[in-house]
């Protein structure tokens, strides 16, 4: 595929507008809530300057900006710009289309970046490494890098044991096989999600040779992404409670670290 294909792919998978819902239920929900703890452990007090970059429709940008962040959000996909102006109302948040591996933000202009998104789409080794040094050259020396990836089993966990897609596409069972292998995820139907999956090495690895510190690098969901009832679990306070505890008490357990769908390194820009 060549890079315009891969845009014009990205931006129509994108266009079928379900990003805007999908940190709201279930598992997106529980992302989003781990997410956000997860990110306030390091983040300077507002206000601050952040960057979210490819941070889709803004559900992150807009929870900053309401806390008094000073938020530069951008997202190679028109629409997720356009989402966001839409929705930030009198929040004074900056947006723009962009791509992660060339950005127009200052060097050392932002306190913290947010990049989750972009290392879920570029496949190659290369471009990931050129996103996370934008990231380390926009962000000021001392501040964090926040990289989220895909786990390397999310499809097998997503696909294959809970929706039991291998019923109607028997292929999903091969394919999946194949995305453990080379980390490429293409679409498991038509129109479905595609992009690039990690092993948690390998995100490690990918922050260092960018130049950045890695100072944790934790499963953000761990294996309560596993269960179909989140929504549910989420109206008892006790039972959310008893969720976002269990995400907590092994988000670093090595063994566990590719359990849940998402990872998350905290990145430190060293002060040179
Ligand atoms: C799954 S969405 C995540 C959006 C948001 N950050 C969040 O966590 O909810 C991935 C986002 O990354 C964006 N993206 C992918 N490749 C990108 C790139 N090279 N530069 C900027 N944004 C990119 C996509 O357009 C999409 O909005």
């Amino acid at each position: 595929m060549t890079a315009g294909d891969h845009l014009d792919a990205l931006r129509s998978y994108y266009e079928r507008a379900e990003e805007r819902e999908r940190l709201s239920r279930a598992c997106g929900a529980l992302e989003f809530e781990r997410t956000k703890e997860l990110i306030m452990r390091y983040l300077p007090p507002a206000p601050a300057v952040v960057a979210d970059v490819g941070g889709g429709p803004g559900r992150y940008a807009l929870w900053l900006s309401a806390l008094g962040y000073e938020v530069h959000h951008r997202d190679v996909v028109p629409l997720h710009v356009s989402q966001l102006e839409e929705e930030r109302g009198d929040l004074p948040i900056e947006t723009a289309v962009g791509d992660a591996r060339s950005l127009d933000l200052g060097d050392g202009s932002a306190d913290a970046v947010l990049l989750l998104g972009p290392l879920y789409h570029l496949e190659s080794r290369a471009d990931r490494v050129v996103a996370l040094d934008e990231a380390r050259r926009v962000v000021r020396p001392g501040g964090h890098v926040f990289a989220a990836a895909i786990s390397r089993w999310a499809a097998r966990h997503d696909a294959i044991l809970l929706k039991r897609v291998y019923r109607s596409v028997p292929e999903t069972l091969a394919l999946v096989a194949g995305v453990e292998r080379t980390g490429m995820l293409p679409p498991v139907s038509p129109g479905s999600f595609f992009g690039y999956t990690h092993r948690p090495g390998q995100l490690r690895s990918e922050a260092r040779a960018a130049q950045l510190d890695v100072v944790s690098l934790v499963s953000v969901e761990g294996a309560a992404s596993l269960l179909t009832d989140l929504d549910e679990r989420r109206q008892s306070a006790e039972d959310w409670e008893v969720v976002l505890d269990t995400a907590r008490a092994t988000e670093s357990v090595p063994e566990l670290l590719g359990i849940g769908p998402h990872l998350l390194a905290t990145c430190r820009r060293g002060i040179e």
